[in-house]
């Protein structure tokens, strides 16, 4: 039986001197318990993006294991891959993913039903017919084929664009069926699966910039207003993607944010955190140092939020980061976003993640809704 104590005790001994310096060279790596179990202590989940390739590395399988208590997947539910062809889905790479997991006990969250990216290359042309089938049709095929097995959809994502006409963002979307296009995908979700947790999924309101400001002014106004409508938005999904040599974390502003979204009465999701460390000194040290102090800046407030129910890492391994291979080339370094590092063991940002969910208040619902 995994008790408070075993798991607590060498964390928090390692955790608390984190800020001097990573766990000791024995700590990390050997410590059995992962990020998952600590957020479990608290009644939350952790976990992260991963995908089909990824699986195929035996070691980076038993690192998913041991950390991770939900997962998302990086591509395979984005609409390119699910609908390569008008009419036809192809469920194969998605469902593997979802078979894993349910293989191992994790939760399942989609990303993403909605988005202006990841499109397949026909949608736009069919889009000029405003058919709302192509929206509606699609979600219902989508969601519907995965029901009572996901932990959440993200429904929408990235839609607001502060300073737009309407604070949205000029998409196909809005384009072919003006703003009423969120409120259409919300309502298509609720009815094609009732049990998962319907999510607003964007990034812009982490910072303490002017341009963040404006973000969470048009965010809390968008969803007080969907909210209002009856639009069936349960959550938030705070991307978290921070800079650990850019605008930082103004914790007083996030704070009084998270706390807005909860008395909406959403729960909230961080959804792809990971700490961008360009722009700083080549030395690894002091990157790894400043992207754990950037995270634990910005967890030690969400995780102080009883609405926050679940934090996932975009990625666990700094490997599979898509754009190490140009970054390498121009910069001369290969970014050092995750947890994770390219062989796979603990960094200083696993340290500062598993103490702020040591450190947090717990969750103030069922693990992770
Ligand atoms: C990104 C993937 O990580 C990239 O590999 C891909 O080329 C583009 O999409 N916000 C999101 C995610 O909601 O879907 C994006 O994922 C990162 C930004």
């Amino acid at each position: 039986m995994l008790t408070r104590r075993a798991v607590l005790a060498p964390i928090v001994l390692g955790a608390a001197s984190f800020a001097a310096r990573p766990f000791p060279s024995s700590g990390p790596n050997t410590f059995k318990h992962g990020l998952g179990t600590m957020a479990a202590s608290r009644g939350r989940l952790y976990g992260c993006a991963t995908s089909t390739y990824q699986l195929r590395d035996s070691d980076f399988v038993r690192a998913l294991e041991r950390e991770a208590t939900i997962l998302v997947a990086e591509y395979e539910m984005k609409r390119a891959a699910l609908q390569p062809e008008p009419g036809d889905y192809d469920f194969t790479a998605a469902d593997a993913l979802l078979h894993f997991a349910r293989a191992h006990g994790m939760a399942f969250r989609g990303h993403t039903l909605v988005w202006h990216k990841a499109n397949p290359p026909w949608l736009p042309d069919a889009l000029s017919t405003r058919n709302e089938n192509l929206l509606t049709g699609y979600i219902q095929a989508v969601a519907g084929h995965y029901r009572g097995q996901m932990h959440s959809w993200d429904v929408v994502n990235e839609a607001i664009a502060p300073g737009a006409a309407g604070n949205l963002r000029e998409t196909l979307w809005l384009k072919a069926f003006g703003p009423n296009y969120i409120d259409l995908a919300f309502h298509a979700a609720r009815a094609a699966d009732p049990n998962a947790l319907l999510v607003y999924n964007d990034q812009g309101c982490e910072a303490g910039g002017a341009n963040n400001d404006r973000f969470r002014a048009a965010t809390l106004d968008f969803l007080e207003r969907a909210k209002a409508r009856g639009v069936p938005i349960d959550a938030y999904g705070m991307q978290g993607h921070l800079q650990a040599f850019g605008t930082a974390v103004d914790q007083r502003k996030l704070r009084d944010f998270l706390e807005r979204l909860k008395a909406l009465d959403l729960r909230i999701l961080i959804t792809e955190h990971d700490v961008d460390d360009s722009g700083g000194p080549s030395d690894i040290a002091v990157r790894d140092r400043a992207v754990a102090d950037a995270s634990r800046r910005f967890l030690d407030v969400a995780l102080d939020n009883s609405a926050v129910g679940a934090v996932l890492t975009w990625g666990l391994s700094d490997r599979f980061l898509d754009f190490a291979g140009w970054h390498a080339m121009l910069k001369g370094y290969t970014p050092r976003m995750l947890p994770l590092d390219g062989a796979f063991a603990r960094k200083p940002l696993w340290n500062a993640i598993a103490a702020a969910f040591l450190s947090a208040a717990p969750a103030g619902r069922a693990a992770g809704r």
